[in-house]
């Protein structure tokens, strides 16, 4: 048993949709969340910066004692978790394997779709995991840069989102794809939108709750569970800029009220 929180961590406001699956799945942990809403968005960015910026979000989680981490981010996954896993001694997991695992078992026919940021899309960390499970399964990928932008801006139920998702997807619609992984965790906010132009032969892949799932096993396996008590867990929220975005739409999707979300410079 082991009471110290669990780290969260996402470039903004994605992680969110991760942090609502690990509330499920382990709902007697506390939690802190780090959202870096300063210098979101990572996707666009090198693989050194986006190192630095990861080794700074995992100090910061250190500092608040965790016990593990998930960084709910498949661009900070796909370009830093092993050079993480190599510094750090204590668990840390991200989102890719577990959505490549999501991915395998969604798709019939073996041909998938994979969105993401640039960065993702560019490590070709899907590719890789997905083939690690079924080399016959074909992929079919595309960068989404402009999706992160408009979720941060709370755009994501727009017509604006509906515009750009027709003009990203449509060009994947055409290979036949049967399932689309999002491959980004701001996207699943999108769902409903992207839901639409994909129509609903097309099954939409989150990682997030395989991400809990793999979360949970290492804490059972470790022996690090939250011992059951009466007393509620305690979720903290951080984010590196001014949290009052943050703090609406985080509210409106966690469906939960959030009074006590923290500004920090890390
Ligand atoms: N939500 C993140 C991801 O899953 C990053 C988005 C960004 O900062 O570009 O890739």
């Amino acid at each position: 048993m082991n009471n110290r929180p669990i780290g969260v961590f996402d470039s903004g406001l994605g992680g969110l949709t991760v942090l609502k699956e690990i509330m499920k799945i382990t709902p007697n942990e506390n939690i802190v969340y780090f959202g870096d809403t300063a210098r979101v968005p990572y996707g666009p960015r090198s693989k050194e910066t986006i190192i630095k910026y990861t080794f700074q979000a995992i100090d910061f989680l250190i500092s608040k004692n965790v016990k593990a981490i998930v960084i709910a981010c498949n661009t900070a996954t796909a370009r830093a978790l092993k050079e993480a896993n190599e510094k750090y001694d204590l668990p840390i997991i991200g989102v890719i394997e577990a959505g490549a695992k999501t991915a395998a078992y969604t798709t019939k026919n073996k041909i998938v779709g994979v969105i993401g940021t640039d960065g993702t899309i560019r490590s070709k960390a899907y590719n890789i995991e997905i083939a690690k499970i079924d080399p016959e399964i074909k992929i079919v990928d595309k960068a989404c840069p402009l999706f992160v932008p408009i979720v941060e801006e709370g755009w994501a139920n727009t017509d604006i989102a509906s515009l750009t998702a027709r003009r990203y997807l449509e060009e994947l619609m055409d290979k036949g794809i049967d399932s689309l992984v999002l491959g980004c965790t701001h996207y699943p906010l999108l769902k409903r939108t992207i839901g639409e132009i994909v129509g609903e032969n097309v099954k939409l892949v989150n990682p997030a709750r395989e991400t809990a799932k793999d979360l949970k096993r290492i804490l059972e396996n470790d022996n690090i569970l939250r011992e059951e008590t009466e007393e509620d867990p305690k979720y903290e929220y951080y984010v590196s800029d001014i949290p009052e975005k943050f703090a609406s739409i985080a509210e409106e999707f966690l469906k939960k009220e959030i009074d006590d979300i923290k500004s920090v410079k890390i």
